[in-house]
């Protein structure tokens, strides 16, 4: 009998046909509707695979209704923090994601975000739009300098190293804190500093975040850290809101602790801390760093091929360690 395919969010196309070949595909087509958790739980039971995304809740509640036919649990993200890992393991459900193929869109976003945050870019063109524009000005909507300046990047991993590549085109010095410092071939390849994280935070005038998200680095960045960064420092963010208390964020922007900030991901994403929609010094994005037509497609069919692996009796290529 063919196996039972649950895809939770609607996908870029070219995806389905590898799951149409190989199970019986039971699909939610309505583009952008995610299923609430009980939703999710009404659905999933009796799937043998289930291809997921960031946004869906994969908890121990929902893994234990769907043992023992749940086999595989693809996520289409490299991140995987909406995954009960420990849960899925213990029932012998194999977890998957899609690590490389969105490093470095990630990281232009990363970098887009930077520059915007760094030259304000979005309130000149808020600026432009609401016809206040009447001529070029000497003091006009001046910022800060990208080129030159200190990027402390904190995570050195793929997109990490894909941001300090981007950072070495705009002759920026680059520290790095990471919870292992890299092999020193690889600190000279990417031009990285390393320094203890509070050094990066001291030093950096870019602060850019790409460590993953999991117990360890629920508040990495809190109100002492913001305290010891400088006060023309700017924050982006482009891994998890959680990583950052976002009320001590918006506090440090509001005394002046730190200069501005550049977020893709929010604590209590979908929602946002109030008063950071009113602050002229915060670039806001909602949660697309990846969004590439061609690395969300990689990430739809990857996600695919790890459930196709699994079902033909195959190891699958991307299994997360058991957490
Ligand atoms: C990821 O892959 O973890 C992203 O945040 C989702 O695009």
């Amino acid at each position: 009998m063919n196996p039972k395919i649950l895809v939770t969010q609607k996908i870029p196309a070219p995806a389905y046909p590898l799951l149409d070949a190989i199970g019986d595909v039971d699909a939610n087509t309505e583009e952008g509707y995610i299923w609430s958790p009980d939703e999710l739980l009404a659905r999933a039971p009796g799937h043998e695979y289930m291809l997921c995304l960031v946004t869906d809740t994969i908890d121990a509640r929902l893994l234990e209704a769907c043992t023992p036919q749940l086999k595989l649990v693809a996520n289409m993200a490299v991140g995987y923090n909406n995954i009960d890992v420990a849960t899925a393991s213990r029932l012998g459900i194999v977890v998957t994601n899609t690590p490389g193929v969105l490093s470095d869109t990630t990281a232009d976003l990363a970098f887009g975000l930077l520059l915007a945050t760094a030259r304000r870019i979005g309130e000149a063109e808020r600026y432009l739009r609401a016809g206040k524009f009447t001529g070029w000005g000497p003091l006009l909507l001046c910022g800060a300098d990208v080129h030159g300046a200190i990027l402390g990047v904190l995570g050195a991993g793929r997109i990490g190293n894909a941001m300090a590549r981007r950072a070495s085109g705009f002759d920026m010095r680059v520290v790095y804190y990471n919870r292992h410092r890299l092999p020193r071939a690889e600190e000279e390849q990417y031009a990285l500093t390393y320094a203890s994280l509070d050094e990066v935070l001291q030093q950096a005038d870019f602060l850019s975040i790409h460590v993953p998200y999991a117990r360890e680095t629920h508040h990495l960045i809190s109100m002492r850290e913001l305290a010891l960064m400088k006060p023309e420092a700017m924050l982006i963010n482009t891994a998890r809101g959680p990583i950052v208390d976002e009320k001590a964020l918006v506090q440090a922007l509001q005394r002046g602790m730190i200069a501005g900030a550049g977020l893709d991901v929010f604590e209590r994403e979908p929602a946002v801390e109030p008063e950071l929609l009113t602050m002229e010094n915060v670039v806001l994005l909602p949660h697309i760093a990846s969004a590439s037509i061609k690395t969300r497609t990689r990430m739809a069919t990857m996600a695919s091929e790890n459930i196709v692996a699994h079902a033909k009796g195959q190891r699958p290529p991307n299994a997360v360690e058991k957490g």
